[in-house]
């Protein structure tokens, strides 16, 4: 494993209990970082914080990035408790059912764009005040080859992800010359719990022909996507801002 400078630097990972927020969380507390992991739930939030603190300090909140007080007032905390803000992962996302158009819920148009996008930038905003203050911050939002290429049957989860590839870029303007570089990632299938629920739902020749779009033959593993998030969260990263990283095995053209 090559080394990524974090020491001293904190770190906030959304959805961090579980998938590529959890993976990037190990990272962090490899490369030296703390982390305050927010998650929707304390069960998983505890089980994340035991598998982690043998590695270093694992600060948890339990946080619904959708709710932009709750947001705020674990920003504030963060801050208060660490007394700065490094850097801040937002990996916190929802995948919806493949519905038709025609027929898509309404509710569940609601809660993918209340979750994906603006839990994405309820928590931007909500960490610029001390990254501002300081000069310096890193920020890399999980988007998904989705929101480049549209998947049919998911139009609230393309639609989402595709805003967080325009947040990204205008944040990456707006934020440069404060020292705050945002960018963004966007993977296509990894093993993750949230794969691995929508898999019960796929037929194996389904699956067989999402893997045969990808030309590295395989999907993603958390600690693939960590490793590239850590470096973007890192002051190794410094002349990429409101880009777009893929992480996709070869699968995207552009
Ligand atoms: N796994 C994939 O194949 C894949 C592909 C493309 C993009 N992504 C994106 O990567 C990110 C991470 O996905 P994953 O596969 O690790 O998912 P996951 O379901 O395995 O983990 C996501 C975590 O986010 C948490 N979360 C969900 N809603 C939340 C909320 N409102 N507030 C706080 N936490 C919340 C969940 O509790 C969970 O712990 C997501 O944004 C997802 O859309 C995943």
């Amino acid at each position: 494993m090559n080394q990524i400078d974090l020491k001293g630097r904190v770190a906030i990972v959304t959805g961090g209990a579980a998938g590529i927020g959890l993976a990037c969380a190990r990272r962090f507390l490899e490369s030296g970082a703390q982390v305050s992991l927010w998650d929707l739930s304390r069960e998983s939030l505890d089980q994340a914080k035991a598998e982690l603190q043998p590695l270093g300090p694992v600060d948890t909140r339990q946080v619904d990035v959708a709710d932009a007080q709750n947001v705020r007032q674990a920003a504030g905390a963060v801050a208060a408790q660490f007394g700065r803000i490094d850097a801040l992962v937002n990996s916190a996302g929802v995948s919806g059912r493949f519905v038709a158009t025609a027929d898509y819920p309404l509710e569940d148009w609601q809660r993918q764009l209340d979750v994906n996008l603006s839990g994405t930038f309820y928590c931007c905003q909500a960490v610029l005040a001390p990254m501002l203050e300081r000069g310096y911050g890193r920020i890399v939002n999980v988007s998904s080859m989705a929101g480049k290429e549209g998947n049919p049957f998911a139009v609230a989860y393309s639609s989402a992800k595709a805003g967080v590839i325009g947040m990204t870029k205008s944040l990456g303007k707006e934020l440069a010359p404060a020292g705050i570089l945002v960018n963004c990632v966007t993977p296509t299938i990894f093993n993750t719990p949230m794969h691995q629920r929508t898999r019960v739902n796929m037929a194996p020749e389904q699956l067989a022909a999402l893997k045969a779009k990808i030309p590295l033959g395989r999907i993603g593993e958390p600690h693939e996507a960590a490793a590239l998030i850590a470096w973007l969260c890192s002051e190794d990263c410094s002349f990429s801002t409101g880009a777009v990283f893929d992480l996709s095995g070869g699968r995207a053209t552009y």
